[in-house]
């Protein structure tokens, strides 16, 4: 069996709390089974990232369409990455924002560079991108 190691942990009262409340809604057993967790989840993510892998994904952005600029840009972007897009889906969500989900396939790293320049157009609201593969 693995030794265990003992660590404390200095957090602001605020946030430990709302961290208390997040352990007691996804039903967390301790804190420290939380924490391992959470360690756990970043680090297969990080190990993910930097493995060169073929995935398929999704990203998903919110945006303003009144914002012409950004409209612009967000079809630059993904022209420019067309070799890893396989779909877009464009939903009016209400009268001033639309969201977008990009399902792409291809390379780890080219995936990420995608996300890094949608993310980085002046104006997104939000964007996520979810990472899968086949094995
Ligand atoms: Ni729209």
């Amino acid at each position: 069996m693995t030794e265990l190691a003992r660590i404390g942990i200095s957090l602001e009262s605020e946030l430990l709390k709302e961290f208390d409340r997040l352990i007691a809604e996804e039903g967390y057993p301790t804190r420290s089974e939380a924490i391992k967790l959470l360690i756990n989840s970043a680090l297969v993510k990080k190990r993910w990232q930097k493995s060169n892998n073929q995935v398929a994904g999704a990203i998903i952005f919110i945006y303003n369409h009144h914002k012409r600029q950004l409209v612009n840009k967000m079809m630059d972007v993904q022209h420019d990455f067309n070799k890893l897009i396989i779909s877009v889906q464009h939903i009016h969500l209400d009268h001033n924002n639309c969201m977008e989900t990009v399902v792409v396939s291809g390379k780890v790293k080219d995936i990420l560079s995608l996300v890094t320049s949608v993310k980085t157009i002046k104006g997104i609201k939000h964007s996520d991108l979810i990472m899968t593969t086949a094995g």
